[in-house]
C-alpha cells in the first residue's frame, strides 16, 4: 500500500486508556486543539467550541460527578493530563457530524506528536443534568450547547492494543 507520514499517522492512532504521569507541553495541547476548527463542518457553520482543560484535579472533578450520575462509582475517565470537550449548539443539523471530523483531527495531531488520545463519550445525553450542567458551566460551555465528545489526551502508559479491523473494503469496478 502506498504510505506517508499522514497515512502512517492515521493508521498508528489508538485508542489509549491508561496514561503516565507526564504532562502535555503547552505548545503541543495548543497545536493538537489548533487542528479541531479545521475539520470540515456542514455548511461551514462551525457551530462548536472546544474547551481545553489541562487540570487533572478539575478533570477528575468532572469525572467523579460522570460517575454519581451515571451510577459508575470510581469513574476516573482514565485519568488523563488534558481533556478537549467539543460542544456544538444543540439545533446545530450537523453538529455530531462536525464535532466527530474535529475530534479525529486532534486525535490524529495527538498520535503525529507521540501523546495518546481517546474519545469519551459519556457526556452524550446527559448535558442538561443539572449536576452535569453545572460542571459545563463552570467551564464556560454556552448553555445552549452540548457534547457527544471529548478527547482525553496523555503519554500512553502501557503497550497501545491494536484491535482488529473488520473486512469491510469493497471495490465495485
Ligand atoms: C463515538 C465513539 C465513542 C467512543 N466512546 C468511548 C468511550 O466512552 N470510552 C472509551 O474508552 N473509548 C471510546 N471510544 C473508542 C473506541 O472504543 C475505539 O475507537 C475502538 O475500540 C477501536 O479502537 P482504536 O481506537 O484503538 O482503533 C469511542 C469511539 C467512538 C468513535
Amino acid at each position: 500500500m502506498k504510505t506517508n507520514e499522514t497515512i502512517k499517522t492515521i493508521l498508528a492512532r489508538r485508542s489509549v486508556r491508561s496514561f503516565t504521569d507526564e504532562p502535555i507541553a503547552r505548545e503541543d495541547l495548543e497545536a493538537i486543539v489548533a487542528c479541531g476548527p479545521w475539520a470540515p463542518s456542514g455548511m461551514n457553520r462551525q457551530e462548536w467550541t472546544f474547551t481545553v482543560v489541562p487540570d487533572r484535579k478539575r478533570i477528575a472533578v468532572l469525572a467523579g460527578v460522570i460517575g454519581e450520575v451515571l451510577g459508575r462509582e470510581g469513574y476516573d475517565m482514565y485519568c488523563p493530563a488534558a481533556i478537549v470537550i467539543v460542544s456544538h449548539v444543540k439545533e446545530s443539523p450537523w453538529g455530531k457530524q462536525d464535532d466527530s471530523c474535529a475530534m479525529e483531527n486532534m486525535m490524529l495531531a495527538a498520535t503525529s506528536l507521540g501523546i495518546g488520545s481517546v474519545w469519551i463519550n459519556q457526556l452524550e445525553g446527559i448535558c442538561d443534568n443539572a449536576r452535569i450542567r453545572a460542571q459545563l458551566d463552570a467551564f464556560g460551555i454556552p448553555e445552549d450547547h452540548e457534547v457527544h465528545g471529548l478527547a482525553a489526551l496523555g503519554y500512553a502508559a502501557d503497550d497501545l492494543r491494536v484491535p482488529v479491523r473488520k473486512d469491510v473494503i469493497r471495490w465495485v469496478e
